[in-house]
């Protein structure tokens, strides 16, 4: 294997030490027992860019983490030029976050090194969510695939390094992950109304994907819908910026479609208008996705979402089930496997979003988020 071929090429001999905080290398070497596979990495092509880390933050890939990769289908991809570098790039946290500098409780949307565009069309670069609960810290990234911290604070010139268990997922774009979250019929409706690369390219779009339960419940208003009507209803659905939901607050926000949304955060869960997000923050490379409880209505007026999901006043009152099944969903190939977003029943609020723990059936393979289709590896 490529990856196993130890050779310290390009992590040693880096950054001169200075005295008392060791240099990259040192701090790494301090841990190899838990890090010797990530050292041993033919690191060549990073050697340039690890060597000017400075005020970073590097969560560092453990044996386990990166023996998972190894076993799995993307070692072969790995080994390609350049993969290694982009994978890494998402590692390194712009600034130097301790383990005490994640709030607890709060996730924190922190920007990478990750700029490559192929996976990075947000303002500045790529974020991972970062969430400290109960004394444990998890990175959430694309897919919301958790992973978890094991060793926090290890301190080097350029910043600190905590060690992770499992590779970042690098986000990849719209289509490919509301597919892989098994929101196949927001993909069937994205793709019947012709908006499927205005949402996979647009930069900074932050999307409320009803789940396919909302769609079904809908099912009528679907019937012998135009295109033109389909597409201002799913663009009233999307708006230009990064609402990750820690930074969301109450507040109306004009959609693609022209017409304003309001956005209410009732005790750390968010609300377009009356529906509810039951799943926040999937990462996609031009933003952020939240699952919602119901289709929206651009038409909708005087909303007042309420916490209790069973008092929230529907958006279609005279809307019935479709009868032909879940709209839009023929011909869409849903997931072989589930991964952590495609749970619906969870609710999410900033101190439990993590319904990502329910598998990690597709962790181990899932290096980037679709990134095996999108490059044609
Ligand atoms: C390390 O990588 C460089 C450039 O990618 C390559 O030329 C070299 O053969 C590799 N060394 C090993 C031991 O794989
Ligand atoms: C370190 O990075 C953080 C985040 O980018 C920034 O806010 C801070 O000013 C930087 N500190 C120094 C000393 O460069
Ligand atoms: C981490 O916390 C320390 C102490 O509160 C603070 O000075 C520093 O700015 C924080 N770092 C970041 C990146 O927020
Ligand atoms: C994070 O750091 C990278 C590399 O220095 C830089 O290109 C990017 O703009 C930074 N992101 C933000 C949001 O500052
Ligand atoms: C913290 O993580 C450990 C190891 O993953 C786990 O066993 C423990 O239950 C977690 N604790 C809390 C409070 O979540
Ligand atoms: C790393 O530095 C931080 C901030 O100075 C400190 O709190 C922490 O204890 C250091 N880590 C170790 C292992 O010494
Ligand atoms: C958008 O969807 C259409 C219809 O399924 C498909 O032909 C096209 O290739 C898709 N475009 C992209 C960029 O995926
Ligand atoms: C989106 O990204 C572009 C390019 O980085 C930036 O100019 C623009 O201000 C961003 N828009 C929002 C709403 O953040
Ligand atoms: C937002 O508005 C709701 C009432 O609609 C209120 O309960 C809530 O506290 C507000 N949230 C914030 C963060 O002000
Ligand atoms: C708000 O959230 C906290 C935990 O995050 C919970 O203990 C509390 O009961 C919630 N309050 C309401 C009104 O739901
Ligand atoms: C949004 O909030 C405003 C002010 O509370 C209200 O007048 C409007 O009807 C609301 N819009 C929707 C779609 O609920
Ligand atoms: C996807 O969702 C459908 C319901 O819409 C469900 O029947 C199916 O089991 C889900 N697939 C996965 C892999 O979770």
């Amino acid at each position: 294997m490529h990856l196993r071929r130890a050779l310290v090429l390009g992590l040693a001999g880096l950054v001169a030490a200075q005295s008392g905080t060791p240099d990259l290398i040192t701090a790494l070497q301090s841990q190899n027992s838990s890090l010797s596979l990530l050292i041993g990495i033919n690191t060549t092509g990073l050697s340039s860019q690890l060597s000017q880390l400075s005020n970073v933050t590097l969560l560092a890939p453990s044996n386990t983490a990166i023996t998972k990769i190894l076993n799995s289908p993307m070692a072969g991809e790995l080994s390609q030029p350049g993969i290694l570098q982009l994978a890494l790039s998402y590692h390194i946290l712009n600034g130097t976050y301790y383990a005490s500098n994640f709030t607890n409780n709060t996730p924190m949307f922190i920007p990478t090194h990750l700029t490559n565009s192929s996976f990075s069309l947000v303002t500045g670069s790529q974020r991972v969510e970062i969430l400290a609960q109960n004394g444990n810290v998890t990175a959430y990234s694309a897919l919301r695939l958790p992973s978890n911290f094991v060793t926090t604070n290890v301190n080097f010139t350029g910043g600190t390094i905590h060690i992770i268990d499992s590779l970042l997922t690098v986000p990849t774009n719209v289509s490919y992950t509301l597919r892989a979250s098994n929101l196949t019929a927001a993909v069937g409706a994205v793709q019947a109304a012709g908006l499927n690369t205005t949402l996979d390219t647009t930069r900074n779009l932050t999307i409320f994907a009803p789940s396919n339960d909302a769609f079904n419940a809908v099912g009528s208003i679907f019937n012998n819908i135009s295109m033109q009507t389909l597409a201002q209803g799913l663009e009233y659905h999307v708006y230009e910026g990064l609402g990750y939901s820690s930074t969301l607050t109450n507040t109306t926000v004009k959609t693609l479609s022209g017409g304003s949304l309001n956005i209410t955060v009732i005790n750390g869960t968010v609300f377009a208008n009356n529906a509810k997000v039951t799943i926040a923050d999937i990462l996609v490379r031009n933003g952020v996705v939240h699952v919602i409880d119901q289709v929206l209505n651009p038409n909708a007026t005087g909303s007042n979402p309420q916490l209790s999901a069973s008092t929230t006043t529907p958006a279609w009152t005279s809307a019935s089930a479709g009868t032909a099944g879940v709209p839009f969903t023929s011909g869409i190939a849903a997931p072989s496997t589930t991964v952590p977003a495609a749970s619906t029943s969870a609710t999410s609020t900033k101190s439990n979003p993590a319904m990502a723990v329910k598998t990690g059936a597709v962790g181990a393979a899932a290096l980037f988020g679709g990134a095996a289709v999108m490059m044609n590896l």
